[in-house]
């Protein structure tokens, strides 16, 4: 089955709004990432989605104000988290090393990762070898010392959501971002690294262009933003993969 993760980002304003949007999204095969404020109360009202939070802290506790310890998201009643989204290594200063300290503490925690990696406008414009080469680099980085985890298969997943096509309208070409799923599954073959990890799309995905991505083969499902938000849209969508 195809995975369907909707991230919400900083979005939307009430507990109440996001119960709405909840009760909406709340199909099997569907992922849904609130705001933090609103996991525990989405967790709760959930039937057939899974609830995953947008970020976590790789400590467990301690003087960090602000920050959510990966078990504290866990009691929220949570089994997923996005890690390594392009807006929090842009607007956060996330770094690699932040990334895979953050990767293994929801490990150890029991948490499902979706590790998101993708190349800036700049990289990919000198052609999809470049993009291939910083995709590598990020997957290296950001999954060392995974070797120390029993990992099963469905513990990792990893989103390839190129930079450029993020909330611009402009999404990836479906057999370029099958290419570069292709490679890294093929990247992540061998050890250490848990065999055949899922690999998503993300980038401007909607109702359009939605199947074109999910067609079979090497994309196992996307990770929607903006189209998220938006019910018509949402509504098309659903109906286009019959959920
Ligand atoms: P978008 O966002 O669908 O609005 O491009 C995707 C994402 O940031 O995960």
């Amino acid at each position: 089955m195809k995975i369907i993760a909707l991230n919400w980002k900083l979005n939307p304003e009430t507990e109440k709004e996001a119960l709405s949007l909840l009760g909406f999204s709340d199909r099997k095969g569907v992922l849904v990432f609130p705001p933090s404020i609103f996991l525990a109360e989405i967790a709760r009202k959930a039937k057939r989605a899974e609830v995953g939070a947008q970020n976590i802290f790789w400590e467990e506790g301690g003087a960090f104000t602000g920050e959510i310890s990966p078990s504290m998201v866990k009691d929220a009643g949570v089994q997923w988290v996005l890690i390594g989204h392009s807006e929090r290594r842009r607007y956060f200063d996330e770094t690699d090393e932040m990334i895979n300290k953050k990767i293994l503490a929801a490990l150890h925690a029991d948490l499902r990762v979706i590790l998101c990696v993708g190349e800036p406008l700049e990289v990919r414009k000198k052609g999809v070898s470049s993009a291939k080469k910083f995709v590598a680099y990020q997957l290296e980085n950001d999954l060392r010392g995974i070797k120390n985890f029993k990992l099963k298969i469905k513990n990792l997943v990893v989103a390839y959501e190129p930079i450029w096509a993020i909330g611009t309208g402009k999404a990836d070409k479906p057999a370029e971002s099958a290419e570069m799923a292709k490679f890294i599954k093929e990247t992540l073959s061998s050890k250490p690294y848990p065999p055949n990890p899922k690999v998503l799309y993300g980038g401007s995905v909607n109702a359009k262009n939605i199947a074109a991505f999910l067609r079979p083969g090497e994309i196992d499902g996307v990770l929607i933003g903006g189209a998220s938000l938006k019910r018509e849209e949402l509504k098309r969508i659903f109906g286009i993969l019959k959920i």
